[in-house]
């Protein structure tokens, strides 16, 4: 470890709370970023293909994000929503154009958590019931209500206190909770929504809320008959369906601007943040305008800093320089060549139990033993440490953290994508020659 992170690392153990953990037996430590790289502050270049948690969608230092932001900063940075400000209104409709069926109206925060708890609150308002139904192996973000949805037990620290908020089935194939097979089993862990439904709640639920693809869970890709089920059993119950865009938004699955579009599930909610503004803080729930009308007829509710003119402004850069230069259609051509490549790496290194995912949101479950599918964390951390060493960086997370996540910034070009399997593949090799 070189001395300038070794001194880092000291002060910030000194006067950084321990919860905040660090990938890599020897911690990076990040200087500069420019498009899809980044350098640490010895000089040393890496590929990006995790972007801060998928945050950077349109790569590091953005101009158009750039430009954006450094005028706003010249004219005011805070207004408050007490009066009109032409960016988080131009960022509205901006929203309302690409979101799904008729959802045009929304509430901006300041991030994912934010963006859950709002959308929560408002199925309660408008539902007038207060029990929810969250999936296992989800993640909702870190307040006390967001700990609560979340399906992991690592990232609930201190335990469940919110009460009206049950679990159902994970849709995770290669781990199926009813140990079934698809697409024999008839997507059975559907039928678990209405199960707890029926035996767990009062029969009346506010919503259901999941993330098309289980992000911080190791990128669990639902099949394509889960959602269209899911979403009929909660209308039955009169619940809304709240879909979590937060990894998966603006175009990150490919071929469209939302992961649930797959799945041709119309939302009554949607949530996002993380992608929207390539790093500054924003989180967004948009909904039908009925929907949310019901919200100021209970009571007040405000965000001080959310949808702030600078934010605002960095997500308008954001989201046109997707729709110019890394539209879903793009993204989708992206993760074609991306999954191709470690489907084949697949085929050579047995550690590797299954790849799966949508775009450019790419997941490799690493196991000890094909068969039994025991998980593997080590494997999954030796490769972490293993691209790093080659100039990559990509991610990891699962409830077992054996699942590689790679997902880089959507303007990444092919040869983004080659450099990065051609990593990748000389990491597998490594990894499987020490692990047998
Ligand atoms: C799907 C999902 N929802 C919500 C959150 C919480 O977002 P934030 O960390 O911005 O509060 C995250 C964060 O990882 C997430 O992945």
């Amino acid at each position: 470890m070189s001395e300038r992170i070794a001194e880092l690392l000291r002060r910030k153990e000194k006067y950084l709370w321990p919860s905040y953990f660090l990938y890599y037996t020897e911690p990076l430590a990040l200087e500069r970023g420019e498009g899809l790289y980044v350098w640490d502050v010895d000089g040393h270049k890496y590929l990006d293909f995790f972007g801060g948690i998928l945050v950077t969608s349109v790569g590091h230092g953005h101009p158009k994000v750039l430009e954006r932001v450094k005028a706003q900063l010249d004219k005011i940075v805070h207004t408050s929503t007490l009066y009109l400000h032409e960016n988080i209104i131009a960022l509205a409709e901006k929203l309302a154009e690409i979101a799904p069926g008729d959802l045009s109206t929304s509430f901006f925060t300041n991030s994912g958590t934010e963006a859950n708890e709002t959308a929560v609150m408002l199925a309660k308002a408008y539902t007038g019931s207060h029990e929810i139904i969250a999936l296992r192996n989800s993640y909702s973000g870190r307040s006390a209500l967001a700990m609560n949805l979340t399906g992991i037990a690592a990232w609930r620290p201190v335990g469940s206190e919110i009460p009206g908020i049950k679990h159902a089935m994970a849709p995770y194939c290669y781990r199926c909770p009813l140990k079934a097979t698809y697409p024999q089993c008839g997507v059975a862990c559907a039928e678990d929504v209405e199960d707890v439904i029926r035996t767990s709640t009062s029969g009346r639920i506010a919503a259901f809320i999941a993330e098309p693809i289980q992000g911080v869970g190791g990128f669990v890709t639902p099949p394509p008959e889960y959602f269209p089920a899911v979403a009929e059993i909660v209308r039955k119950y009169d619940g809304l369906l709240i879909i979590d865009e937060v990894q998966t938004g603006f175009g990150r699955t490919g071929t469209y601007w939302f992961g649930i579009q797959h799945w041709d599930v119309e939302p009554d909610i949607i949530t996002m943040a993380k992608g929207i503004a390539n790093g500054f803080p924003l989180g967004a729930t948009i909904t039908r305008p009925h929907i949310a009308a019901e919200l100021p007829k209970k009571g007040l509710s405000i965000s001080t800093f959310g949808g702030n003119p600078v934010s605002s402004a960095a997500a308008l850069g954001t989201l046109e320089a997707l729709q110019e230069e890394a539209p879903p259609e793009r993204v989708a051509q992206l993760g074609a060549l991306l999954r191709q490549g470690l489907e084949e790496m697949a085929e050579k290194y047995p550690l590797i139990g299954e790849v799966r995912g949508l775009g450019l949101m790419q997941g490799v479950e690493m196991v000890a033993d094909r068969a039994t599918k025991e998980p593997s964390s080590q494997a999954a951390a030796m490769m972490l440490d293993a691209t790093k060493a080659r100039g990559l960086l990509i991610g990891k997370g699962g409830a077992f953290g054996n699942v590689l996540r790679i997902a880089p910034p959507l303007t990444a070009t092919e040869d983004h994508i080659r450099e990065a399997l051609e990593i990748l593949d000389h990491a597998f090799a490594a990894v499987q020659d020490v692990l047998g």
